[in-house]
């Protein structure tokens, strides 16, 4: 009796994975299961569900309520120099090294939410006399809504609890108890839909900064993701993961682990390609 009720709740599950893939594009499947779960069917019960073939057929009636329950799956949480002190190692080693070896310094922010993190890369550069001559700085999230609210460049008083005053005057314009970044550090920054477990990933970064979007995602859909990343990234590009965040197998991969959040693809890596070719 167990098992049947364990395996009909194992299908209930894995039907509405792969529906609300079909019908969102978003696979919930390569986010961890136990978590992910727990979340819908404590979801499904809000909505007066009692199996998640009953939600999937509430959202599926609802265009409005399927778009929220997207956006409750992919948490969009997000402030400027999110973990202040992790982003002096960016201006201080990582990025002099990079651009000492190039013309043109390509950063990309990977779910990137709002934006914050992507305007944070741009405060940092300008500080260092970057202009967009030197360094273009890419955010791309799945969530359209977050992409529309990071061209903007519009910024709570939260968002900017961790801006210095000097920096607040001098990247943002008070608006109405929020505040817009100035044009200065809006041209170096751009955004654009890419979805991290579906989509083709562009190559050629210098800097990827890949933070607090792994925690729900799968060990496996981890393990693709960073092996992407280091293909992604330029012989000694970096990347820059979350606080609460480890690359297991990093080295197998090909990374060299510079700190704590900072992994490298060594540079000799050029040597190798240029060996084989
Ligand atoms: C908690 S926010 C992190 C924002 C920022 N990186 C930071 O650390 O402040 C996580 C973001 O990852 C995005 N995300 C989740 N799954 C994704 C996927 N498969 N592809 C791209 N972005 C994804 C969410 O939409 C959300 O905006």
């Amino acid at each position: 009796m167990r098992t049947t009720l364990a395996s009909d709740q194992d299908l209930d599950y894995r039907i509405f994975v792969k529906r609300i893939a079909e019908k969102t594009g978003v696979d919930l499947g390569c986010y961890k299961r136990k978590q992910m779960e727990r979340r819908l069917r404590s979801l499904a019960r809000q909505y007066g569900a009692d199996s998640l073939r009953e939600f999937y057929a509430r959202l599926e009636a609802d265009p409005e309520a399927l778009e929220q329950f997207r956006r409750r799956m992919t948490i969009n949480v997000s402030e400027l120099l999110r973990n202040p002190d992790k982003f002096d190692e960016p201006q201080k080693a990582i990025l002099p090294p990079l651009l000492s070896g190039t013309r043109r310094l390509r950063v990309w922010s990977a779910g990137c939410s709002y934006g914050a993190e992507a305007y944070s890369v741009a405060m940092l550069a300008l500080e260092m006399s970057l202009g967009k001559d030197r360094i273009s700085i890419l955010g791309t999230d799945i969530d359209q809504e977050m992409l529309a609210r990071a061209r903007e460049g519009l910024f709570s008083q939260i968002d900017m609890k961790n801006v210095s005053p000097t920096r607040r005057r001098r990247f943002f314009l008070a608006e109405e108890g929020r505040y817009r970044a100035r044009p200065e550090i809006r041209q170096l920054v751009s955004f654009r839909h890419h979805d991290l477990l579906r989509d083709d990933f562009a190559r050629g970064f210098h800097l990827i900064l890949c933070r607090n979007v792994v925690i729900y995602f799968t060990d496996e859909a981890k393990d693709r993701l960073y092996r992407e990343f280091f293909e992604s990234l330029t012989s000694g590009g970096v990347l820059f993961i979350g606080g609460t965040e480890r690359i297991f197998g990093a080295e197998a991969i090909g990374f060299e682990h510079l700190s704590v959040f900072f992994y490298r693809k060594p540079a000799s890596q050029r040597v190798g390609v240029m060996t084989n070719a």
